[in-house]
C-alpha cells in the first residue's frame, strides 16, 4: 500500500502465495468522462465478488479488503494466456472455455450479469474458471437485456483475438446454452437483431480502418450469434 498507486497489482508473499491487490483508480476529468467514475466501479466491483462468492459461484474471491482497496487470491492465468500457452493441450483449453461458458450461464441463473466478461476476464486455474474484473457487475433479469448483453461481449472479444479459429468460443457458447435459465439463448438472438444497425455502421468503418480487429469482430459475432440455436 506504501509504494505508488497503480490500479492492480500482483503481490507476491515470501511463501510464494500470489495475490492482486486492486485500487480506486484516480483519474482526471477527461478520462473520468470517457471511463466512468472510478469509485461507482470500485463499488459494483466488491458488491460483485461478495454476491458471486455468496453464491457459490466461481469468483476470484476476496482475501482481504479495505475502504479503496480489495486483495483478490490469484485465480490463474486468464483465457487468453490459456490459449498461447504451449504447455496446454488442446483439450484442456477447451475444458476451460466449457467451464467458463458454464460459469455465465450459472451467473445468469443466479439472476445477475457479470457486465462485461471478456475473454480477458475469466482465469483459468486448471480446474475452474473463475470471474474478475466485475466493475459492471449488476443485479439483471433473467434471460433480459444484460444476461444477453455478457454473451454478446464475450463473443465479440474472442472474435476480436481468435477471428478465425471458433473453436474456444464454440465450446463456451454450447456449455452456457445448457446452464443458462430459460430463454437466455433467444434472448441473445433478440438482442444482436436490434444490433444489426451496429453490425453494418461496422462493417462501414471496418473498411475505412481495416486494420482494427475489433471492427472486424462485430460482424462475426452479429453472424455467429443471430445463427445460434438452443
Ligand atoms: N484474482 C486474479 N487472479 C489472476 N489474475 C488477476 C486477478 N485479478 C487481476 N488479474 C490480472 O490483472 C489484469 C487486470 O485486472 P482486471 O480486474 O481485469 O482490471 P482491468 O479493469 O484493468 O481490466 C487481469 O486481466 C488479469 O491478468
Ligand atoms: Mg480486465
Amino acid at each position: 500500500m506504501a509504494e505508488p498507486p497503480r490500479r492492480v497489482r500482483r503481490v507476491e508473499l515470501p511463501d510464494g502465495r500470489q495475490f492482486w491487490l486492486k485500487r480506486v483508480e484516480r483519474l482526471s476529468g477527461r478520462l473520468r468522462l470517457q471511463k466512468g467514475d472510478p469509485a461507482r466501479a470500485f463499488a459494483a466491483e466488491r458488491e460483485g465478488l461478495r454476491a458471486l462468492a455468496a453464491a457459490g459461484l466461481p469468483v476470484a474471491g476476496l482475501a482481504a479488503e479495505g475502504p479503496d482497496w480489495v486483495l483478490m487470491p490469484d485465480a490463474g492465468p486468464v483465457l487468453p494466456e490459456v490459449v498461447r500457452d504451449p504447455g496446454r493441450d488442446e483439450a484442456e483449453k477447451l475444458r476451460a472455455f466449457e467451464a467458463a461458458g458454464r460459469a455465465l450461464g450459472r451467473l445468469h441463473w443466479a439472476g445477475m450479469a457479470h457486465g462485461r466478461p471478456a475473454v480477458r476476464d475469466v482465469c483459468w486455474d486448471g480446474r475452474e474458471a473463475r470471474f474478475i474484473d466485475l466493475e459492471r457487475f449488476r443485479r439483471a433479469k433473467r434471460a433480459g437485456f444484460w444476461q444477453a448483453a455478457d454473451v454478446v461481449m464475450f463473443a465479440q472479444t474472442a472474435f476480436t483475438l481468435w477471428p478465425e479459429d471458433g473453436r474456444w468460443l464454440e465450446a463456451a457458447l454450447g456449455a452456457y446454452a445448457v446452464s443458462a435459465p430459460e430463454g437466455s439463448v433467444a434472448a441473445v438472438r433478440r438482442l444482436v437483431g436490434w444490433l444489426r444497425p451496429v453490425g453494418w455502421l461496422a462493417a462501414g468503418l471496418a473498411r475505412l480502418k481495416s486494420e482494427s480487429r475489433e471492427l472486424r469482430a462485430v460482424g462475426l459475432t452479429l453472424a455467429r450469434l443471430r445463427a445460434w440455436e438452443g
